[in-house]
């Protein structure tokens, strides 16, 4: 490989090597099998583009706006547990970067810095994401003070409701670091009988009974919108639009809880027919390639919304490998990629891509 990365996978490698195992293990694993953490990238894999040609591509408009708040192109990062393992600047550094690349992170309620230090890392719009703890009163206080801080959307993660069995983190016995959201709430001196501590650590403390009712509570403490992310089937995404969420995150959560849960990009189009243009959705794992964003948003074309995707690992490595600039590095390889996918195939802006620009195992053999 070339010193200098020309893609989102050989960060990869680079963090690969800069990385403990027991750190790297930790980012790149799934759910046991990790048949779905294959099947994330695969699916894109199967998906074929039918390009327009004897287009006038001389200008191209990757922008678009979720929530109202724009966007230079249909790339967010997604929320991810421990930027300080991967460098000392942890979530500071993913911050700034994306601020720099003018996209919306969704900052982890595992974060290593917490809700107030990366508010005022930098002045950028950004999401909080939130899991709901036994004790619903740290939730309350994570989304006051996320609230306080200018964050601009909360974003309940519902895929959650006990840790997926992680095998690499179980052999490699992780050990979860001190969570600074929650300092004065709870302890991470949790006893992982031998195995993974981070493992022992959530089911200790993941709310197991947080149910649909609960977004009407979460809901009557915040004026913040709700996102919802990890809804994975048309009837879940109907009781999102039914529950007054602003917006589905379609996901499996990096192929990280439910294996043998689909490809994401496979149930795409099941949640946007569902959602019928109502809320926005957006979509996460195994984005890899610019041409992985155009695909999904091709499938989601059907809806009036013009929906971002969202990035996990890739942010990761880049941060690891390079920290800040990184970071910024893997977000503008991703743009390039998606801006030159739109130029061959003959789109100028998001709303020339439809569903008729893609190709799908089901159009296949229909
Ligand atoms: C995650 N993800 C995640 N999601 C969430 O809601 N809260 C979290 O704290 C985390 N933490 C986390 C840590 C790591 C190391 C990974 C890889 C993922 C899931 C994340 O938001 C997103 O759904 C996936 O990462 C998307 O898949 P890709 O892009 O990593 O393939």
């Amino acid at each position: 490989m070339a010193s200098e990365p020309v893609n989102v996978s050989e960060f990869e490698a680079l963090a690969k090597k800069a990385l403990p195992k027991m750190y790297f293990d930790f980012y790149a694993g799934g759910a046991e099998d990790e048949y779905t953490l294959k099947d994330n990238e695969e699916a894109y894999q199967r998906i074929t583009i039918r390009p327009r040609v004897l287009v006038d591509v001389s200008r191209i408009d990757t922008s678009t706006s979720i929530l109202g708040y724009p966007i230079s192109s249909p790339i967010m990062v997604a929320p991810s547990a421990l930027h300080q393992l991967a460098n000392p600047e942890g979530e500071l550094a993913t911050a700034r970067a994306s601020a720099a690349s003018n996209t919306i992170m969704i900052l982890s309620f595992s974060s290593s810095y917490n809700v107030e230090e990366v508010a005022a890392s930098c002045d950028a719009v950004r999401f909080f994401q939130l899991y709901v703890y036994r004790g619903r009163h740290i939730a309350a206080n994570l989304v006051e003070r996320a609230e306080r801080s200018g964050y601009k959307a909360i974003v309940l993660t519902v895929d959650c409701p006990r840790l997926g069995r992680r095998e690499a983190d179980i052999r490699n016995r992780m050990i979860v670091p001190k969570l600074k959201n929650v300092e004065g709430f709870v302890s991470n001196d949790v006893d992982a009988g031998g195995g993974s501590n981070l493992e022992a650590y959530a089911n200790s403390t993941f709310d197991p009974t947080l149910s649909w009712k609960d977004v009407a509570w979460l809901k009557s403490i915040t004026s913040l919108p709700i996102l919802l992310k990890g809804i994975l089937t048309h009837e879940d995404a109907l009781k999102a639009v039914e529950v007054g969420a602003a917006g589905v995150i379609v996901s499996n959560h990096g192929a990280r809880q439910l294996d043998y849960s689909p490809a994401t990009i496979t149930v795409v189009e099941e949640v946007v027919r569902a959602v019928k243009g109502k809320i926005p959705v957006i979509v996460d794992g195994g984005v890899r390639r610019g041409t992985d964003v155009f695909k999904a948003l091709a499938l989601g074309a059907q809806a009036v919304l013009y929906d971002p995707t969202q990035v996990g690992r890739p942010i990761i490595y880049g941060l690891a490998a390079k920290g800040e600039q990184g970071v910024k590095q893997v977000i503008q390889m991703l743009k390039d990629e998606f801006e030159l996918t739109m130029a061959l195939a003959g789109c100028t802006s998001l709303k020339d891509i439809t569903r008729s620009h893609v190709r799908t195992d089901r159009d296949r053999f229909q």
